[in-house]
């Protein structure tokens, strides 16, 4: 009996090990190709002329180093033993991030026929020491949900950032659109794993409903809250906030 047990958990360790080794070799290969396309991209920008050109080079570049903050998180997290979610920080300059983010996702919600409107009050010199990779990994799930949900309509970007105290801050963040909304029964299980709304069927959604459930585990790692609200028909709110350190 204890030989037939030992030999199951031997096999469970293998099969672990031989997942995180290979998520831990595409993460790792998936970074050349992208760099490569990074510079492609950063030459094409030198060549042209063109302003508005110039712009979609530089959100080209923008979005191949998001794909690559997330592919090293990969690796990293299939590297450790502990397989929990942690932050990894450095200096960020909040304004300019914020700004390359929300300029790649206004591309994506254009091309869907949606408007990107944002009302901020950050700074140039708001610097905080910050995990940059899950600030990404936010604003991409709940703006593309937005975007997901909205056909020709508005997506609206509030962000407020505020002193706490002499050393914290608070970025409160407002993402509100007006698609589809979610139904009350569909809302109180939108942050479940692998949940996702009865909408979905009618929307070509390739997600697997995986999105909000790694914002609210990202924005619980910030010491903040995320919430949802919507009505049917008329639209959706998401609120979340971020305690950031000053630096
Ligand atoms: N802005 C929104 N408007 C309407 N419904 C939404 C919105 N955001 C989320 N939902 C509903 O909540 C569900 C769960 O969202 P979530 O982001 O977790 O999953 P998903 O977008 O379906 O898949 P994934 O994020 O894994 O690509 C969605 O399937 C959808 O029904
Ligand atoms: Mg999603």
């Amino acid at each position: 009996m204890k030989n037939r047990l030992t030999t199951a958990q031997e096999k469970i360790r293998q099969n672990l090990d031989f997942k995180n080794r290979i998520t831990g070799m595409i993460s790792h290969e998936i970074r050349s190709p992208l760099s490569i396309i990074g510079l492609y991209s950063k030459k094409a920008r030198a060549n042209v002329k063109d302003e508005e050109l110039k712009e979609t080079f530089k959100s080209i570049e923008f979005t191949t180093n998001s794909l690559l903050l997330l592919s090293n998180q990969i690796l990293e997290y299939s590297k450790e033993d502990t397989h929990q979610l942690v932050l990894k920080c450095k200096k960020v300059h909040l304004k300019d991030e914020l700004n390359h983010i929300l300029s790649s996702m206004s591309s994506l919600a254009e091309a869907k026929g949606n408007q990107l409107q944002i009302e901020s009050n950050l700074k140039s010199d708001s610097v905080v020491y910050t995990d940059v990779a899950k600030i990404h990994q936010l604003f991409y799930n709940i703006i593309g949900n937005a975007n997901k949900f909205t056909d020709k309509g508005w997506i609206k970007v509030a962000l407020d950032f505020k002193p706490i105290s002499g050393f914290e801050n608070n970025l409160a963040v407002i993402i509100s659109d007006n698609g589809v909304g979610i139904s009350e029964n569909d809302l109180k299980n939108i942050f479940e794993s692998y949940y996702q709304g009865t909408v979905s069927e009618k929307v070509t959604n390739l997600g697997v409903g995986l999105g909000l459930n790694i914002c609210k585990e990202i924005v619980e790692l910030f010491d903040g809250e995320i919430t949802v609200t919507s009505e049917q028909g008329k639209g959706t709110h998401v609120t979340f906030n971020l305690i950031l350190t000053q630096v």
